[in-house]
C-alpha cells in the first residue's frame, strides 16, 4: 500500500482552515499574558519572508521569536535547512490524544518528518497546530512504513517496554533512524514489533507499567538529541 504526505500546513476537517494572522495562540485561553507581538512600527522590513497581515495585525501565533512576522511558508523553509535526521513514526488505531504531543515535541526537537500509520485522521489537539510547519506522512500500515524506510535506507526503532527490548539509556541510537511508537493500551503492535529493527526501553522505577506515548517519544527524541543535536550552549 502506498505513503503519502501531506502538505506542511495541510488543514483537514479537525483544523479548520483560519487565515495565517489568525492562527490560535498557544496561550490565548486565559492563562497570562497575551503571547507575541502587536503590529509592526513602520517602516516595514522589506523581505518577502515577512507576512504583510501579520505585519499589520500583530504575530500571536506559537512560534519562536527569530520567526515574528514571518509567512508559514518562510518558517517551513527556513526548518528545512536545518532538520535533524531522525524521524518520529506512531501507530493510529484509536485516535490516540498523545499523538498530538508527539508531533509537537518532533517540531520543538526538529525531526526531519513525521510518520502516521494505521488511520489517516489523528487527534491533532496536543499539536497545538504545530504539525503545519512539520512534514508529514501517512502510511496505512506499518509494512509501509519498513518499506518506505528500507527505500531510504533508515532503520525503524520501535520505542517500548517489551521483553527482549535493550535499555535506552545503554544504546547509541543511529544517527539516521525511525523511532517508532505505540498507542495508549496496547502499545506496539505485532505487525510493528515484527517489522522494526529492534526495540530500546526507557527505564522505569515506580509501580505504573509504563508511561504515556507522549512522554516516552519526548525522552527517546531527547537521547537522539543529546548524543547528535549541535545545542548553542549560553556562554
Ligand atoms: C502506554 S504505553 C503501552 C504499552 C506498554 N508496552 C504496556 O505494557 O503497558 C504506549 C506507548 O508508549 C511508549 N512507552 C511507554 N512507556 C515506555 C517505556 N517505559 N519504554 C519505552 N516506551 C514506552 C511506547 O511507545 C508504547 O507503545
Amino acid at each position: 500500500m502506498s505513503t503519502t504526505e501531506e502538505k506542511p500546513g495541510a488543514e483537514t476537517p479537525e483544523t479548520p482552515e483560519t487565515p495565517e494572522a489568525a492562527e490560535p495562540a498557544q496561550y490565548d485561553e486565559g492563562f497570562g499574558p497575551e503571547i507575541g507581538v502587536g503590529p509592526h512600527p513602520e517602516p516595514w522590513p522589506e523581505d518577502e519572508r515577512y507576512d504583510p497581515e501579520l505585519l499589520a495585525e500583530g504575530d500571536r501565533r506559537n512560534v519562536v521569536d527569530e520567526y515574528r512576522y514571518w509567512t508559514r511558508e518562510a518558517i517551513v523553509a527556513d526548518l528545512d535547512t536545518r532538520r535533524h535526521d531522525f524521524h518520529v513514526a506512531v501507530e493510529n488505531w484509536g485516535h490516540d490524544f498523545n499523538i498530538g504531543s508527539v508531533v509537537r515535541t518532533a517540531n520543538a526537537f526538529l525531526a526531519k518528518e513525521v510518520h502516521i500509520v494505521g488511520r489517516r485522521r489523528w487527534n491533532r489537539r496536543g499539536a497545538m497546530v504545530t504539525d503545519r510547519y512539520q512534514h508529514v506522512r501517512h502510511h496505512p500500515d506499518t509494512e509501509s512504513l519498513t518499506a518506505w524506510a528500507a527505500a531510504e535506507g533508515i532503520p525503524v526503532i520501535g520505542i517500548d517496554n517489551l521483553p527482549g527490548a535493550v535499555p535506552l539509556e545503554r544504546t547509541v541510537l543511529p544517527r539516521r533512524c525511525v523511532l517508532l511508537f505505540g498507542q495508549e493500551g496496547p502499545g506496539l503492535t505485532d505487525e510493528a514489533r515484527a517489522h522494526v529493527e529492534m526495540v530500546c526501553s526507557i527505564a522505569q522505577f515506580g509501580s505504573t507499567r509504563s508511561i504515556n506515548a507522549g512522554a516516552a517519544a519526548a525522552i527517546a527524541m531527547h537521547a537522539w538529541v543529546q548524543r547528535y543535536a549541535e545545542i548553542d550552549f549560553p556562554a
